[in-house]
């Protein structure tokens, strides 16, 4: 039998493409009307795709005045979904620098009991600046302690999802016995950052936890990775750099004692859809059209710790000296090398970059036909660069409903994608263990 790929659906606002929410085709509703989450859900859901994922930020984009970025709660959108989906993973993101273990702990295994076992958690140590000064102003945390930080509350969260064994609610009326104590216990865990009694005050959730996504693409962000997580969401620009990101992190699974079918990877691919590959490449180009060298800027120097790169004429091939070293970027040092990799090799000049990732900051863009598009997961997933994609429509929905009406028959002709939903859990979906109590 031919290998499967997994499909997850990043929703994000009306689509990934920096000009999504400007273009007629994109969802009318407003960014805060959780019916367009459930719009997209549901569309995912009748395809079989495995989850859904939604990102979050800690603060209001600098740049929201001239581009739609904002969006609800992703633990409060989650729990509406579950409710109007029945298959479709939910993956939500949340950081371990601005919240506890405790509070995590107990708002995921909530999720995982409202959907029937389908909550993914995408861990994230938050990058941004300006969000930490929402949380008390200190500034924030340098790279390394932040992942330091993180690997202490994933820990934490998982001793508190363990605190209970599976047969501990007998909840037996007659007898008047609700829980067996012997099947409870406190943590007691005294650390550098936390110091949390548990037991957790919420039984074992259907998939025993939630899912461990991950995204951090730096050195330490894939060792952390390697220990924690069971799919990763990754970026890359061209297919030569997911082989080598895929074969270090399977190596590195392997050598922290994990089998490498424990740690799905997913690279993004945000695709163009069209009838010829010249309508596909048109239709981008008018989206292109459409977005702001003054928001790519602003998002470029984001990335690179607050860097001003206005001063760049915006027509002279770039320079890697133009740039910081990503090794001192306290911010998001796997996308910066990304980036300063992709300059080193094209030498692209400043308006050239910006376009590249206005298409999705960064992840594989393409512009094809459904045929050219499935070539490109099915050649991607047999060279060793993906299990599966995250799959992030340039224009929601429209650009989702071209996947899945024309994409995904094809996947399944091919005998690479489910015909349907096997399993009930997000874990099912993914083909990964359920962890023992
Ligand atoms: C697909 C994808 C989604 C991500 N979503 C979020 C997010 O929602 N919130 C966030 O703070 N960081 C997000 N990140 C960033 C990573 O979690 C990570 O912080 C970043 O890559 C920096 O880590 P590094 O220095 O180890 O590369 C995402 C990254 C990727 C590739």
């Amino acid at each position: 039998m031919k290998r499967r790929l997994h499909l997850n659906l990043f929703i994000y606002g009306r689509g990934h493409h920096e000009a999504a929410w400007r273009h007629p085709l994109s969802s009318s509703r407003a960014l805060t009307n959780i019916e367009h989450l459930i719009d997209c859900a549901r569309i995912a859901e009748a395809a079989h795709f495995d989850s859904i994922f939604l990102a979050d930020v800690l603060n209001l984009p600098p740049d929201v005045g001239s581009s739609a970025r904002l969006w609800l709660e992703p633990l409060t959108a989650l729990s509406a979904i579950a409710h109007a989906t029945s298959r479709i993973g939910l993956i939500g993101t949340a950081s371990t620098s601005h919240t506890e273990p405790f509070n995590l702990a107990r708002q995921f295994c909530s999720l995982d009991h409202i959907s029937g076992g389908r909550a993914g958690w995408n861990i994230v140590t938050s990058f941004s600046i300006a969000g930490s000064r929402n949380f008390g102003g200190a500034g924030r945390l340098s790279h390394a302690d932040r992942y330091d930080k993180g690997e202490e509350f994933v820990r934490v969260v998982k001793a508190l999802w363990n605190s209970w064994g599976d047969d501990a609610v007998v909840d037996d009326r007659a007898g008047g016995v609700y829980i067996r104590k012997d099947r409870v216990r406190e943590i007691a865990h005294k650390g550098e950052s936390f110091d949390v009694a548990g037991p957790l005050n919420l039984p074992r959730s259907p998939q025993g936890w939630p899912v461990l996504v991950q995204a951090g693409s730096s050195d330490t962000g894939r060792a952390f990775a390697a220990r924690h997580a069971e799919a990763i969401f990754t970026a890359h620009i061209e297919k030569h750099t997911a082989q080598a990101f895929y074969r270090d992190i399977k190596a590195r699974a392997v050598a922290a004692g994990r089998t490498p079918e424990q740690l799905l990877i997913l690279p993004g691919i945000s695709a163009m859809i069209g009838g010829t590959e010249t309508e596909a490449v048109r239709l981008l180009q008018e989206l292109n059209e459409l977005a702001d060298i003054k928001v790519g800027l602003s998002r470029l120097s984001d990335r690179f710790d607050g860097t001003d790169f206005s001063a760049i004429p915006l027509d002279r091939p770039l320079k890697t000296d133009d740039f910081p070293d990503p090794a001192d970027n306290e911010s998001s040092r796997g996308r910066t090398e990304l980036i300063v990799g992709a300059v080193r090799r094209e030498r692209p000049t400043m308006r050239q970059l910006l376009a590249k990732l206005a298409g999705a900051r960064g992840h594989f863009v393409m512009a094809g036909t459904p045929e050219q598009v499935a070539d490109t997961l099915e050649d991607w997933l047999d060279t060793g660069a993906a299990d599966g994609f995250n799959v992030m429509p340039p224009v929601l929905p429209w650009m989702l409903e071209a996947f899945t009406g024309q994409v995904v028959p094809i996947l399944k002709r091919r005998g690479r994608f489910r015909e349907a939903y096997e399993g009930q859990t997000l874990r099912e979906h993914y083909g990964l263990p359920r962890p023992p109590a």
